[in-house]
């Protein structure tokens, strides 16, 4: 029996819901393929503020960093707003502490649910990428400045910033279609010309058997509508990762659907989200869709603890409760987030 320790961050909102969804899984898998989690819930975001006065109080931090992986629900909410100490700050805090760079999300479609997605099925069919999206630099973390009247964020990439997450994203590609779209706005932004320049630059160098393509971001976002197949790994810096994987996500069906991974290089522990936030209209209902929640759990068990054959099985699970035509609210189903978990759980097997 192999223990791993788990840090457990529910956050606000439908955090805790759908983190006690991935947890249940998790128990169920440890039980299927004889792992040990020992789970410890720590204070993070919004919940965070309220009891300490601080988004990322030190001890979530230590505990986070002692973890073998990291689970986080969502933070935020209209309750702390866009105000001065925000939750939101502690989830970018935790991603710089833990040198979070690469963000990884798959988007694929799930066969059963092209009749259910928003957009057309003919579009849609065949979705399958990874976004691979630059977490620790650009906007987010450049120097804020602001007066009564005027405001700034600067946008700062590095060449070694830019050469590791490039890499992450031509490597994954070996694993899958072989093929990396960057995207950026070097038409416009001198960051996007140095990222042009330095994903060519380590394409041709080390992944010259990778096919590489270049779009600007404006064009990109259209085409991810009108030719969402054609894309096998996307490569975009921090805030284009972010707008568009929430586009991606109606790809698949659902914006409660779609998980994530967010891995150092130092092999520190990860962390393991969906990529939807609190959703405050729906929280407290028990109706959020878990499966996100589900697949960011199968994602720990693949990148955070190389126990690959749990997250096969949890993956294998999800498709087969998906199959089985179980869907929450967002789908168009009737399930509770409760039952929609209890759904895959019984499909778990070693
Ligand atoms: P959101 O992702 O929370 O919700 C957007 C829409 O999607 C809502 O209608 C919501 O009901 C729906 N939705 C989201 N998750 C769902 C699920 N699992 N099942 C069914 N429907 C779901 O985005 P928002 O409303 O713009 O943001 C709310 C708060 O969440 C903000 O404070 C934001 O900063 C925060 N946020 C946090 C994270 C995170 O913690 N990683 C991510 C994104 C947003
Ligand atoms: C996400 C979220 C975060 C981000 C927010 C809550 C800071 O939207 O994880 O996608 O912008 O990265
Ligand atoms: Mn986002």
């Amino acid at each position: 029996m192999t223990t791993y320790h788990i840090t457990l961050l529910p956050g606000d909102g439908v955090g805790p819901e759908v983190t006690a969804a991935a947890q249940q899984v998790l128990e169920t898998v440890g039980g299927a393929f004889n792992l040990d989690f020992q789970f410890s819930s720590h204070d993070f975001g919004g919940i965070a503020i309220d009891r300490q006065a601080d988004p990322l109080p030190p001890a979530t931090l230590s505990a986070c960093k002692n973890a073998d992986a990291v689970f986080l629900g969502a933070v935020g909410g209209p309750k702390w707003g866009t105000g001065k100490v925000r939750p939101e700050q502690g989830l970018l805090g935790l991603r710089k502490s833990l040198n979070l760079f690469a963000n990884l999300r798959p988007v694929k479609l799930h066969p059963a649910l092209a009749a259910h997605a928003p957009l057309r099925a003919d579009l849609v069919t065949g979705v399958d990428m990874l976004i691979m999206r630059e977490l620790t630099g650009g906007l987010y973390f450049g120097e804020k400045t602001r007066t009564e009247d005027t405001a700034s964020d600067l946008c700062t990439y590095s060449r070694f910033e830019i050469t590791r997450i490039a890499r992450a994203a031509f490597a994954a590609a070996r694993q899958r279609r072989g093929s990396v779209t960057s995207i950026d706005k070097a038409n416009v932004l001198e960051t996007s010309r140095l990222w042009r320049e330095t994903v060519t630059a380590l394409h041709e160098a080390e992944f010259a058997d990778v096919d590489l393509r270049h779009e600007l971001v404006d064009s990109a976002a259209m085409k991810l509508i009108t030719a969402p197949g054609s894309y096998d790994v996307i490569l975009t810096e921090n805030l284009f990762g972010d707008i568009l994987s929430d586009e991606c996500s109606v790809l698949s069906g659902s914006i409660g659907l779609l998980g994530s991974a967010s891995l150092g290089e130092d092999g520190g522990p990860g962390v393991f989200e969906p990529i939807h936030g609190s959703a405050p209209d729906i929280a407290g209902k028990g109706i959020a869709n878990p499966v996100g929640a589900i697949a960011s759990a199968a994602m720990l068990l693949r990148y955070g603890l190389k126990e690959n054959a749990a997250a096969n099985a949890l993956d294998a699970a999800i498709y087969k409760a998906l199959d089985a035509g179980k869907a929450t609210q967002d789908l168009g189903g009737a399930l509770s987030t409760q039952e929609m978990t209890d759904a895959v759980a019984w499909h778990i097997h070693k």
